[in-house]
C-alpha cells in the first residue's frame, strides 16, 4: 500500500523521549540523545526518499535551557558533532538545510557551523530539513511582532496592513507552507510550545514509541493514519 500513499507535504516531528529511552537501556541520558542523534540522520534520509517536501525536527526548546547545565552542555556538543555529519546526509541526499530558533544564544562556532550548513545545503533542490534549535512559539512570535512594530514606529506599516501573511512572514518560517502533520513521540500529547502559529490546521499524530526507536517503519505508520483523515480547514 506504501506505493499509494498521499505523501503530506511538510511533516513536523517533536523528537520525544531521549531520556526514557536511555533509562529503560540503564545508560546515562546523554546516551539516550547521542541515539536520538544517530537516529535522526537515518529518518532525514527516509523521509527525503519517501518524497516528504519539508521535514521540520525540534531540537532543543527555548525552555530546554531549564535542564541541568550537564545535560545542556551534552546537547550542544552533540550538536556541535553533528553538524559535519548532517553536512554529508545533506549533500549525498540533495537536502537542503535549514534553521529556526533564536541562533543569538548558541555559543559563536556553533551558529556559525549553522551558518556554513545553510549555506552550503544552499542550493540542493531536494527536502528541505528545518533545524528548530533554541525554538519556541512564543519567541518566535513575540520576535516577529518586535519587527512589525518597528516597521509601524518607522512609519513603513500602517497598523491595518497587518495581516496573517505579514505575520507569517515575520516569523523564522517565513516561506515555508504550514506543516500538514505533526508527530510527537513517546507518548506525551502537548505542543510545547512548537509551531503554535503554524499548526493551525495540522493534523497531529501521537506514537508511544521513544524518538531513538521511531524508525522508517514508524513514519509510514504516521503517513498512512494521517491518509485516514478527513482533513478539513473550517469550511464544510
Ligand atoms: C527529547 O528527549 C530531546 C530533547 C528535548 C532535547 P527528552 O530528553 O525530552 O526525553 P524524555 O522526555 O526525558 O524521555
Ligand atoms: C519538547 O520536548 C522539546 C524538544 C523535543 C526539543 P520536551 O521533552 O522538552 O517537552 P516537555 O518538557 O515534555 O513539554
Ligand atoms: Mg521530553
Amino acid at each position: 500500500m506504501e506505493e499509494k500513499m498521499n505523501i503530506p507535504r511538510h511533516v513536523a516531528v517533536i523528537l520525544d523521549g531521549n531520556g526514557r529511552w536511555a533509562k529503560a537501556h540503564h545508560v546515562p541520558r546523554k546516551l539516550g540523545h547521542k541515539a536520538g542523534c544517530e537516529n535522526l540522520e537515518q529518518v532525514v534520509e527516509d523521509a527525503a526518499r519517501l518524497g516528504i517536501e519539508y521535514f521540520t525536527i525540534y531540537g532543543f526548546s527555548t525552555e530546554n535551557w531549564k535542564r541541568s547545565e550537564e545535560e545542556v552542555s551534552a546537547l550542544m556538543q552533540l550538536f556541535r558533532a553533528y553538524i559535519p555529519r548532517l553536512k554529508k546526509i545533506a549533500m549525498d541526499n540533495n537536502v537542503r538545510v535549514l534553521s529556526i530558533g533564536d541562533r543569538a544564544a548558541f555559543e559563536k562556532d556553533l551558529a556559525e557551523g549553522l551558518d556554513m550548513l545553510e549555506e552550503t545545503t544552499g542550493k540542493n533542490t531536494g527536502m528541505v530539513f528545518i533545524l528548530a534549535l533554541n525554538y519556541g512559539s512564543r519567541d518566535e512570535i513575540t520576535r516577529g511582532v518586535r519587527k512589525l512594530a518597528k516597521q509601524v514606529q518607522e512609519g513603513t506599516l500602517a497598523p491595518e496592513d497587518i495581516t496573517e501573511e505579514s505575520i507569517s512572514l515575520s516569523l523564522d518560517t517565513a516561506g515555508i507552507p504550514d506543516p500538514d502533520l505533526m508527530i510527537r513521540t513517546s507518548g506525551e500529547q502537548r505542543l510545547s510550545n512548537y509551531l503554535m502559529w503554524q499548526l493551525a490546521y495540522a493534523e497531529l499524530y501521537f506514537t508511544d514509541v521513544y524518538w531513538p526507536d521511531f524508525h522508517r517503519e514508524h513514519l509510514v505508520e504516521a503517513i498512512q493514519a494521517y491518509n485516514q483523515r478527513n482533513r478539513r480547514f473550517g469550511g464544510r
